[in-house]
């Protein structure tokens, strides 16, 4: 454990740069927390409003970011309607990764994920909400493009992650060093195994390959929100606390990092929430 803030209430305290996270926050409950981080970025889209070249939402899939999609989404919903309307017509985001061999109308895919969970029920379009195209025929050129492309766009400004069993994050499997840009990444086995349950329960549906940003763009976004849920995170979140910055858990390179957030409920975090004051 580091000496960083934890606590029960988001803090607006930011740490030096020293320590990782910069700050922490568990919730006994996984809906409490979600709700706190959806404070957090429903605020930055407000501010995001009031700039003139705001920088794009860096997004990310799985589990874990299904309830707090819902919950970002019911938010969203109470505002005013022009309000609404107007960050409808500035949304912009970027996905962290996608399949290689995937088309968005494809259910599996992680476009298709992001249709159901985000833009069909914000009523975004498709090009607002970027991913990298798994179907494309040249998949390593494909990488090259969309960091390309988010590169054109500034870079991330607010980035959401969440923690693979393995340590990754986006889909940088282990072995990943700090300077890996976005490419074609092999899928390990326990990934596949991980997200077999959007392929029907079969670890060998899962695609053996995928595009993703890497841990370069990842770190150059300007704040990053770890949310990590569940007791099957628990092994991996004190392993990361635990860890220095090692190629064989990629998240752990978050450490080179200012501004990380971390967020997690009581069941994934191995320290207890302190009483409320
Ligand atoms: C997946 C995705 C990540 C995701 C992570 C955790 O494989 N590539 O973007 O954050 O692994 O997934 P889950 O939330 O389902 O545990």
């Amino acid at each position: 454990m580091t000496s960083s803030t934890v606590s029960s209430e988001v803090s607006s305290e930011v740490g030096s740069g020293d320590l990782f996270p910069a700050q922490i926050t568990v919730r006994e409950e996984s809906t409490a927390l979600l709700d706190a981080v959806v404070d957090v970025v429903e605020e930055r889209l407000k501010q995001r409003l009031s700039e003139t070249a705001p920088k794009p939402l860096g997004l990310a899939t799985g589990r874990t970011m299904e309830p707090l999609y819902a919950a970002l989404v019911a938010r969203l919903k109470g505002w005013p309607v022009a309000a609404l309307e107007h960050l409808r017509v500035h949304w912009c985001s970027f996905n962290l990764d996608e399949y290689v061999g995937l088309g968005a109308e494809d259910p599996r895919s992680f476009s298709a994920y992001m249709a159901q969970h985000l833009g069909d029920p914000l009523q975004l379009s498709p090009q607002q909400l970027h991913l990298p195209v798994g179907e494309a025929a040249d998949p390593q050129q494909q990488a090259c493009r969309y960091a390309a492309e988010l590169q054109s766009f500034g870079g991330v400004g607010l980035q959401l992650l969440g923690l693979g069993s393995n340590g990754h994050v986006g889909f940088n499997e282990p072995p990943c060093g700090v300077d890996a840009a976005c490419r074609v990444v092999p899928l390990s086995q326990a990934t596949r195994q991980q997200n077999a349950n959007a392929f029907g329960g079969d670890p060998n549906l899962v695609p053996t390959q995928a595009i993703t940003l890497g841990l370069r763009e990842i770190l150059a976004a300007d704040e990053i929100h770890l949310i990590v849920t569940g007791s099957a995170k628990a092994d991996i979140l004190k392993a990361l606390l635990e860890s220095p910055c090692t190629d064989q858990l990629p998240a752990s390179w978050l450490r080179n990092h200012r501004q990380v957030s971390l967020w997690a409920d009581q069941a994934a975090a191995p320290m207890r929430v302190p009483p409320v004051v």
